[in-house]
């Protein structure tokens, strides 16, 4: 992508991500974590794919994060429910932590994240 600045990389375009749903992505080369996206309109949060409680990923099955009315982030493994918009756990064993959020830019529809997020 012309312009990207060298501490960015390009994880998705916006429509890769459904509008009211989330996506996940696997670390890039070298990495183990991963991370996964919710996308409310033109707003995209971003958070690293590992629950406070154990470290472990959130998602039950591929691209899967949120509960059944996408209002809250939940972990498959013992159901911890977390804010979507700060990732603090509201429910669970890890309650009043909070998620690691991702800043991520957007750019000409590009959703464009720091180069060592999800290692
Ligand atoms: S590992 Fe996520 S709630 Fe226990």
């Amino acid at each position: 992508m012309e312009g990207l600045t060298p501490s960015l990389r390009l994880l998705c375009r916006i429509e890769d991500i459904p509008d009211g749903g989330s996506r996940g992505f696997p670390p890039p080369p070298g990495g183990f974590t991963g991370l996964f996206a919710i996308r409310q309109g033109e707003r995209v949060l971003i958070y690293v794919n590992s629950c406070p409680h154990l470290g472990v990923p959130l998602d039950w099955a591929p691209d899967r994060f949120l509960s059944a009315d996408g209002s809250l982030i939940v972990c498959a493994t013992h159901g911890a429910e977390f804010a979507i918009a700060d990732g603090r756990c509201l429910r669970g064993p890890c309650r009043g932590e909070r998620l690691e959020a991702v800043a991520a830019e957007i750019r000409d529809g590009a959703v464009l994240v720091p180069h060592d997020a999800g290692l």
